[in-house]
């Protein structure tokens, strides 16, 4: 481990820059992760299994139902898409060939003449967490210039079945491969992940000068208590994080599950409202072909959007805590701030309080407009020093935008 610590130290002198010049404001899109896992039957579950279909049909989907104009452009394959062994003259890695009978250069094909953008999934290892082939060391370069080839726009590198010595090497050289290429691959790197998400393993420098956006925390799963977990731990650890994130480099807290089987009308209003706080990329991870009117809305409603792709690109911060409701706020261009109120409560009734502007430190101008960014209404102009009524029902948010009167 010592030697972990003394090369991670040493790297920012010898730092190689991603500088691809790729999201410069959260990426948005669609992961199959959360929602299809490595379903592989493809008999029996022909709908949903990780097969071309999948992408191609969700794809359609994104130009056909509003997403990709909402500014949803990647369709993200995950895990489980490779033959079991790679090509045994060539060793290469080979899409399996009844699920991806067309082959991914193909699809990638498809995917750019809709105009969206096409991601993958390969982890730095001996397999990939679902126990495909992985990407040792001597495979990096190899495996760049496949998804390169194929027409691959950006990897998410995972970080099963390495060492932290191994990721130490894997993560950077992967970078360099990417840029080799000569395409532009943004790049995911889960290796904070890996490694307890924080300081002194994980070198937040280092990581924005190689990685476009990283996993730094366990994996989200379809459940409210999965959110308020990882809610839970950006706020815990929010000024190691917070410094980490800008234009070009991303924390990621995983995929929005809203549209899925779990989260009530409010939890999921609350997960994408924190997501947008936090400026985390939007993947979804839901079946775009059945979802919801309501959460199909929510998660094309340009309020949350607007806050998340804000050009300043600074992650949001957790001012207070009072009782149950932990309120959140988040610097905009133009003077301008995002605040979310998050009820975590579970007491049935709504949560009321007394909120100024001068309480979460916005003080800067005499007046500002204060809106209701969901319900689209606005609450009134207020001096800073002005109370106003606020009231968040359980397992929700109440998410503002207050703007400067100029
Ligand atoms: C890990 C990652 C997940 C997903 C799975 C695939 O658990 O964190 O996001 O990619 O592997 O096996």
């Amino acid at each position: 481990m010592r030697t972990l610590f003394v090369y991670l130290a040493l790297m920012p002198a010898i730092a190689i820059s991603l500088d691809n010049g790729v999201m410069r404001v959260p990426p948005m899109g669609w992961l199959a992760w959360e929602r299809f896992r490595c379903e592989t039957d493809c008999v029996n579950n022909p709908h949903t299994c990780i097969s071309e279909r999948l992408f191609m049909e969700m794809a359609d989907r994104l130009v056909e139902d509003g997403w990709s104009d909402a500014g949803y452009k990647y369709v993200n394959i995950d895990d489980c898409w490779a033959e079991k062994k790679r090509n045994a003259t060539t060793g290469r890695l080979v899409p399996d060939l009844k699920r991806f009978p067309n082959g991914i250069k193909a699809l990638a094909d498809y995917v750019h003449s809709l105009g969206l953008k096409l991601g993958i999934y390969a982890d730095l290892g001996n397999f990939t967490c679902g126990g495909y082939p992985g990407t040792t060391l001597d495979r990096i370069h190899l495996d760049a210039q496949t998804f390169a080839e194929w027409g691959i726009d950006m990897l998410k590198l995972d970080g099963c079945y390495s060492t932290p010595e191994e990721q130490a090497l894997g993560y950077p050289k992967m970078s360099k491969a990417l840029n080799k290429t000569g395409r532009v691959i943004a790049y995911s790197c889960s290796w904070p992940a890996y490694i307890g998400g924080l300081p002194p393993k994980v070198n937040y420098t280092l990581l924005g000068e190689i990685c476009n956006l990283w996993r730094n925390y366990g994996d989200i799963q379809d459940s409210w208590d999965s959110v308020l977990d990882i809610v839970h731990w950006w706020g815990k650890n929010q000024d190691i994080l917070i410094p980490a994130a800008g234009p070009g480099h991303w924390n990621d807290p995983d995929m929005l599950i809203v549209g899925d089987f779990s989260l009530s009308k409010g939890e999921s209003r609350a997960q994408l409202a924190m997501w947008a706080i936090l400026a985390a990329p939007l993947f979804m991870s839901n079946d775009l072909r059945r979802i919801g009117h309501t959460a199909r809305a929510l998660l094309q409603h340009p309020g949350p959007i607007n806050i998340n792709q804000d050009p300043l690109g600074i992650q949001g911060r957790l001012i207070l805590s009072i009782a149950s409701l932990d309120i959140w706020k988040r610097q905009l261009k133009g003077g301008q701030y995002a605040i979310a109120v998050l009820n975590k409560g579970t007491a049935g009734t709504p949560k009321k309080l007394q909120l100024s502007l001068s309480l979460v430190n916005i003080t800067a101008a005499q007046l500002y407009m204060v809106t209701d960014v969901y319900e689209e209404k606005h609450l009134g102009l207020y001096n800073p020093n002005v109370d106003f009524h606020i009231s968040v029902n359980p397992s929700d948010v109440l998410l503002l935008l207050v703007k400067p009167l100029s």
